[in-house]
């Protein structure tokens, strides 16, 4: 017998303000047509005024708490995954932590841009089979409208902000691949590639939060071919092919992006989840927004097979191979 860590609840939060593609063509020089095609996103949300990532983390957890039908008190580390934090410190977990009224336990941030959540699942996952946690809230929440340049008519109209939420918990296994949790994961960082991708500002640098900059068909020429290659390495870790998949659960940046991995993994369209066209890309929100939004669509079931693969700034990416 091993240790699995186990989904056993998940949730999600989006805040009320959604904002059309047609929001854009009054700004830049753009058109929904475009966004459509180039991207497959239609609409996306913004935060309010005074609405923060860990207020929007918060509500996510608290979803996922309820759905696993626990509390605060039954958990014993928290770990968000973002690169839009409330403030430089303290963590937006620990804020987190405070909102839902966990007094216990330990909370940290784990940041690797859009593939954060991919490596907080990955830390969390490593937590419990080490024995160092039990029960663990992973959480991925972004306010990325507050880092956007909206006179780039490259960057400003693909993201979003919004969370989502897992609750992890130990259960014991008996190491085979029908064992429920997760069963491979793969992590993968190169940071010669910093600037395909990252915001001007920081502070030990400008001393402010910056915006982001991007060479987009660089990054779309990495995601294509890296996506593909560490969903298939951690498949390979757990002893599973693309033919046992029921469902990728792809970073949602560009539909084109999730197709032509889709593809290389000769897993059909009819299994991947995909909501990129209602939330754009949320970063490392955009993972368990959808798996969180694939349940409650009946789309994913107990038992199914998931992969889900992340690539971002750094360049950092990995996938995750979990039985849910
Ligand atoms: N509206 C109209 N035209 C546009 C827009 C827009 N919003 N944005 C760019 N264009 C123009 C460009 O200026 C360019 O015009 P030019 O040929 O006159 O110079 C033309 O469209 C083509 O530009 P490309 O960048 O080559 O377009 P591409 O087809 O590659 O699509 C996109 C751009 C959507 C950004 C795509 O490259 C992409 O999705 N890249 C990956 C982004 C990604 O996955 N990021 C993930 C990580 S995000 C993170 O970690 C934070």
């Amino acid at each position: 017998m091993i240790i699995r860590a186990v989904v056993r609840g998940v949730g999600h939060y989006l805040p009320e303000r959604v904002v059309p593609n047609a929001w854009f063509e009054d700004r830049v020089d753009t058109t929904d047509e475009w966004i459509r095609t180039r991207t497959g996103i239609e609409r996306r949300h913004f935060a309010a005024d005074g609405e923060t990532t860990s207020d929007l983390g918060a509500k996510a957890a608290e979803a996922a708490l309820i759905d696993a039908g626990l509390t605060a008190a039954d958990i014993d580390a928290l770990v968000v995954a973002t690169s839009t934090p409330d403030l430089t410190f303290p963590s937006a977990a620990t804020m987190v932590q405070a909102k839902i009224g966990m007094k216990q336990g330990f909370a940290f941030d784990v940041q690797a841009v859009c593939a954060g959540f991919v490596y907080a699942l990955s830390n969390a996952n490593a937590l419990i089979l080490s024995g160092q946690a039990k029960r663990v809230l992973v959480i991925g929440a972004e306010t990325f409208s507050r880092i956007l340049d909206f006179d780039d008519r490259g960057t400003c109209v693909l993201f979003g902000d919004g969370a989502g939420a897992v609750v992890l918990e130990a259960t014991t296994g008996s190491g085979a691949t029908g064992d429920r949790g997760i069963l491979a994961t793969d992590l993968n960082s190169d940071g010669s590639y910093k600037d395909l991708l990252y915001v001007d500002g920081g502070v030990s640098t400008t001393g402010t939060a910056g915006h982001l900059r991007m060479q987009g068909n660089q990054v779309f020429r990495h995601a294509v071919e890296k996506l593909a290659e560490t969903a298939h390495a951690a498949l390979d870790k757990a002893g599973l092919s693309g033919a046992d998949v029921d469902w990728i659960v792809p970073h949602q940046a560009n539909l084109r992006i999730i197709t032509a991995t889709a593809q290389r993994m000769q897993v059909p369209m009819d299994r991947v989840v995909v909501t990129v066209q209602d939330h754009g890309n949320t970063s490392a929100a955009s993972i368990p927004l959808a798996l969180s939004v694939g349940k409650e669509r009946g789309q994913i079931k107990v038992g199914d097979l998931i992969v889900t693969e992340a690539i971002g700034g750094g360049l950092s990416w990995g996938s995750v191979v979990l039985r849910w």
